[in-house]
């Protein structure tokens, strides 16, 4: 007998773990976007946990339909997307990098909580410092590299984008643009990638009779890259550019949509570089990253990823000493 169309459905589900204002905010975003049809929050702090889902819930006559739930690590069993955004953030002053010896344990045990489940689901981590912690949570879970990756710089990139549209006075949808390496201090601009519309930015200057481009790219970069600093400065965290930055990699997994995002994947040689992941240019499908889509740095770009996977290595390496 032929299964029922009722049968042959399977809900979306998208776990979130740590409810604070990273998870929350992407929750409700996510609540928003209408590709997933449950999100479980999970967050040792059941209170703040109950309370997030509470609020949460009032908007569902005003969301696509979803179901919105506190849950616990049974839910890792069946989710297909697990976003981890528990553990320590900066606080003023405080760089990414400060943050791992604490958040490194933590991810530690919500991996171990999430294999003890025979979980199948793409593991995105989000918590600070991404790139390393994406490298930590991969080794500790034993799984192919497509499945365990991190937030990386889509977050950084949709800030370049955002700082270009501003500056040219172009919409932000025409203009392409990465932010590549750590999600941190040592990221950088890959300007050889950047476009409107597939008009070079330096063509594009050169056609406004822009003064001084390179001076105004060394602002928009240095912007880009102290931009979370400044919020954090202002009013303590970032949440919604995060937010909506982990909609696109999550939908993009659950929507299978084959789309490139510069999420932190783990390095095997590519570009050069070994054992460390970082971001760069990722096809995202229902797995995971299917590939790192190569492209061609300039020598500069390309020692800065080389720069980037150096930081990164150290640190990972100074962790583990
Ligand atoms: P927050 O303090 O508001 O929330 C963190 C939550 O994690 C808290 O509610 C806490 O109870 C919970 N938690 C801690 N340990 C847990 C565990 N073992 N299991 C379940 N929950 C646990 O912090 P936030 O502002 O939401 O930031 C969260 C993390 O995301 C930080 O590390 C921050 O640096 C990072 N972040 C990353 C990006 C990015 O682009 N990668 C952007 C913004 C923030
Ligand atoms: C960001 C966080 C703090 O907003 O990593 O970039």
């Amino acid at each position: 007998m032929e299964k029922s169309e009722h049968q042959n459905w399977r809900s979306r589900k998208v776990a979130i773990v740590g409810a604070g204002a990273v998870g929350a905010t992407f929750a409700y975003a996510m609540a928003q976007n209408g590709s997933a049809d449950e999100i479980c929050l999970i967050d040792l702090n059941e209170e703040l946990c109950k309370g997030q889902v509470l609020d949460l819930s009032h908007g569902l006559p005003f969301y696509p339909t979803i179901n919105i739930y506190a849950g616990s690590e049974k839910d890792y069993a069946d989710a297909d997307v697990i976003v981890i955004t528990a553990g320590a953030a900066q606080k003023k002053g405080e760089t990414r990098l400060d943050l791992l010896k604490k958040n490194s344990v933590i991810i530690e045990g919500i991996v171990d909580q999430i294999t003890a489940q025979n979980s199948q689901a793409v593991i995105v981590v989000v918590t600070n410092p991404v790139d390393i912690l994406t490298k930590i949570a991969l080794e500790r879970s034993g799984w192919d590299r497509s499945r365990v990756i991190g937030s990386g710089t889509v977050l950084d990139s949709s800030r370049f984008k955002y700082l270009l549209s501003e500056f040219f006075d172009v919409y932000v949808g025409s203009i392409h643009a990465y932010v590549l390496g750590e999600h941190g201090d040592s990221e950088f601009a890959a300007w050889s990638m950047a476009n409107i519309s597939g008009v070079q930015l330096d063509e594009y200057s050169r056609q406004l009779g822009i003064k001084d481009w390179d001076h105004e790219k060394e602002k928009i970069e240095h912007e880009v890259r102290n931009s979370a600093y400044h919020i954090i400065d202002y009013k303590g965290a970032t949440n919604f550019g995060v937010g909506l930055a982990l909609v696109q990699i999550v939908s993009a997994i659950l929507k299978n949509q084959r789309r490139v995002l510069t999420v932190s994947y783990h390095l095997e040689g590519e570009y050069g570089i070994e054992n460390i992941s970082l971001a760069t240019p990722c096809l995202i499908t229902q797995h995971g990253v299917e590939s790192i889509v190569g492209t061609e740095l300039t020598d500069d770009e390309q020692n800065k990823l080389f720069r980037s996977a150096e930081v990164l290595t150290s640190e990972y390496d100074s962790l583990k000493a």
